[in-house]
């Protein structure tokens, strides 16, 4: 997609750009020049995965963009950059017939299928030896694209595969589907391109923990996150959902008077290749030519074995004859063409019996229903047990005890049941009844009308407290090792612990003597007590166990302020100023610091040593520069070599010993030698003066 050349300009381009941002003349003059530069670091972003800039200085471009075509709309290019923001929602999907229907595949389920498939399709073709295109089989939502005179003209679902929806506005906030594309440089006037939307492993868990911070059911996996999103009608709304999009397939071109249909579109391998070529996220890297099925199966295994370690879900692999002449030839049949197959990995799906269902009390007395399944392999872990979040999926899900079900675990996702098997009742399933009362302390359940989750309100109730402190040690909070689960409710049982600040007064010396413990894990417990007296105080704030407030929005928290017991003296409004922080959330935490008893135990908790202060805050300004590395070089105008270092280290980022592509900036002073000639060889290296490195760190007194 981007040459050398283009890479060395458009990086020049860049380092122009940052040095006027919010230049409305600057930005007149150069908006072709802006959405080039920014067009260039998306791709960098979402389609190469290597961003060569920092997220704030995008932002910063982006910025310069927006506000001088808000004063200038007659500017505006239907492909700008900023162009991929909706103005309003979504009202009706319309539908929209596909140029080409688009089918479905055949499925194969072991080698054998692959092996009398290539037989077939070798006889059919009068060939000894087939050449082949295989690809992973991407689990999300099939997408189609139309793209006429070089813009993305249309985007639609599959539907029935005759007729999709138009989701072109939700199409339009995957940042990896470019708005513009050189088509008309192969003579394209019009293509179709099929794909598949899909939402990433690490997007899904964090879309589905802000689920769980609101009490609301997770999604079951990342394919319904996917489909759900692109039906969305608020496109705002998709686009923080941060979808993907793999594009593998050209359905169908219209070439402009007097073209050919360009030599790359002959092979199935080189369409991917010319996607790539156009800024498109194809399978090209992940894709592999070879001939014979022998090689196809070989392929396909080894891309199972990596199933685990890929960013995103894959359910098999996509075998494709490569010569698209000969894909005609061989046809299709009513369902599907002739010339694919998909090869399906191991289910991760299988049957079992929902034998009883527990009811357990969580830290903020939230009752959740667990199904105890009788034990079922699937995709290498042994599942027998499964939450099902709350009351109306026992309903929704017309669950029985006694019942067959389906269960699913998708990836590294926790399992879930997909549907009772209701048809194959013998009659003795029996009905789940939800309890009226807590299971721990017996005090009647409460059901506030907006929420769909029972609860228990003594706050003194023996199992919440529990829960508040195994939360509270937990790994992504104060991270005390060595106190987990069942160590909390065993001392909280003898009366050794009953509250959070008793951690800190444990009789380790009576705990000692107990069986199971020994001089080791007693050091090691101490140690981690210890240890977590200094933890940043976003992990203090998560680790409080604050309603709504999960470990995303416990960072904003921790940024806002200086010291914990500040938030006391915030207002709602005040709080609501903060990112990612609504109504319900704001009112959770003004209730937190308002209630005496919460107060009481923070100040226990500093009285014995837990830090309640923003170090971050106290000693840097931003950490603006996190995530990015550094190299000095030469002798610098007025720092020293350790004061440079201390700086980099006090914002946020990292200081590396030697030039290499993970270096971000090299900072060159003057006689800078071998590492400065080293690092002009590495495009991805910014080289930047000692002025340019204090600019970016905001040079001010109070920084240093
Ligand atoms: S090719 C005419 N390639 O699987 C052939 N499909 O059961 C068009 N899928 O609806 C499909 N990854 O949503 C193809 N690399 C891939 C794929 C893929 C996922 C989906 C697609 C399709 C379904 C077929």
């Amino acid at each position: 997609m981007y040459s050398r050349e283009d890479i060395v300009r458009l990086e020049a381009l860049t380092l122009d750009a940052l040095k006027h941002v919010s230049n409305r003349e600057y930005a007149i003059a150069h908006i072709p020049a802006l959405r080039e530069i920014l067009r260039f670091h998306e791709y960098r972003y979402y389609v190469e995965n290597d961003p060569l800039i920092a997220d704030f200085e995008y932002d910063q471009l982006y910025k310069t963009l927006e506000d001088i075509e808000k004063e200038r709309p007659d500017l505006v290019t239907p492909d700008s950059p900023t162009q991929r923001v909706a103005k309003s929602l979504t009202k009706d999907f319309f539908s929209f017939a596909h140029l080409v229907p688009m089918l479905s595949l055949e499925n194969s389920y072991n080698e054998n299928d692959l092996v009398d498939w290539d037989r077939k399709a070798r006889e059919m073709a009068g060939l000894p030896e087939i050449e082949y295109c295989i690809e992973p089989k991407f689990d999300g939502a099939s997408i189609s694209l139309i793209y006429e005179n070089d813009l993305l003209a249309r985007g639609l679902t599959r539907g029935d595969g005759i007729t999709g929806d138009d989701i072109t506005t939700n199409i339009r906030q995957i940042r990896s589907v470019p708005l513009s594309a050189a088509f008309s440089k192969y003579g394209i006037q019009q293509i179709e391109i099929r794909g598949e939307a899909l939402m990433s492993k690490s997007n899904f868990k964090k879309y589905n923990d802000r689920l769980a911070e609101q009490n609301i059911p997770p999604l079951a996996n990342p394919r319904n996150a996917a489909a759900g999103s692109l039906r969305i009608k608020n496109p705002d709304e998709v686009r923080r959902r941060n979808l993907e999009a793999f594009l593998y397939h050209v359905s169908y071109t219209a070439m402009l008077d007097g073209h050919e249909l360009p030599e790359p579109l002959q092979t199935h391998g080189g369409s991917l290749k010319l996607l790539w070529e156009l800024g498109f996220r194809s399978p090209e890297k992940e894709k592999k030519v070879v001939r014979g099925i022998t090689e196809v199966i070989r392929y396909c295994q080894e891309f199972e074995e990596k199933r685990d370690e890929l960013p995103y879900e894959i359910d098999g692999m996509v075998v494709k004859v490569n010569d698209l002449e000969l894909q005609e030839k061989l046809g299709m049949t009513t369902h599907h063409p002739r010339w694919a197959m998909a090869f399906k990995f191991k289910a991760r799906q299988a049957t079992s019996k929902l034998l009883s269902v527990e009811f357990q009390v969580g830290r903020t007395g939230s009752i959740t229903p667990v199904a105890k399944i009788a034990p079922v392999p699937i995709g290498g872990v042994t599942v027998g047990s499964i939450s099902l979040f709350n009351e109306d999926v026992i309903r929704e899900k017309d669950l029985m005890i006694g019942d067959a079900i389906l269960v699913e675990r998708a990836g590294d996702v926790i399992p879930y049941i997909v549907k009772s098997l209701a048809d194959a009742r013998s009659g003795a399933e029996v009905k789940i009844d939800f309890p009226t009362h807590c299971p721990v302390c017996r005090h009647p359940l409460v059901k506030p009308e907006e929420e769909s989750v029972w609860r228990c309100i003594n706050i003194s109730c023996p199992a919440q407290v529990v829960e508040r402190i195994i939360h509270y040690v937990s790994k992504d909070a104060m991270d005390i090792r060595g106190l987990g689960e069942a160590n909390v409710k065993k001392f909280f049982e003898l009366g050794i612990l009953r509250s959070i600040p008793d951690i800190y007064t444990l009789p380790l010396d009576g705990i000692r003597t107990m069986e199971g413990f020994g001089e080791r894990s007693i050091a090691n417990l101490a140690a981690a007590i210890e240890k977590s007296k200094d933890q940043p105080l976003h992990r203090l704030i998560f680790g409080l166990g604050i309603r709504y407030v999960g470990e995303t929005t416990a960072r904003v928290l921790a940024n806002s302020v200086t010291h914990v017991k500040d938030f006391a003296d915030l207002s709602v409004e005040d709080l609501l100023q903060l990112e990612d922080v609504g109504p319900k959330v704001a009112s959770s935490i003004y209730q937190f610091f308002r209630d005496g008893d919460n107060l009481k135990m923070i100040d226990e908790l500093g009285a014995l040593g837990v830090a309640l202060d923003n170090k971050k805050k106290a000693n840097s300004f931003s950490g603006s520069l996190e995530g990015q590395t550094f190299l000095f070089t030469g002798s610098l105008p007025n720092l020293k070599r350790s004061e440079a270092e201390a700086l980099v280290e006090k914002n946020g980022g990292k200081t590396l010993g030697s030039v290499s592509s993970k270096l971000n900036y090299l900072v060159a002073g003057e006689d800078a030698g071998s590492k400065l000639e080293k690092a002009k060889k590495i495009a991805s290296v910014r080289i930047i003066t000692e002025a340019e490195f204090l600019k970016l760190i905001g040079d001010t007194p109070s920084n240093k």
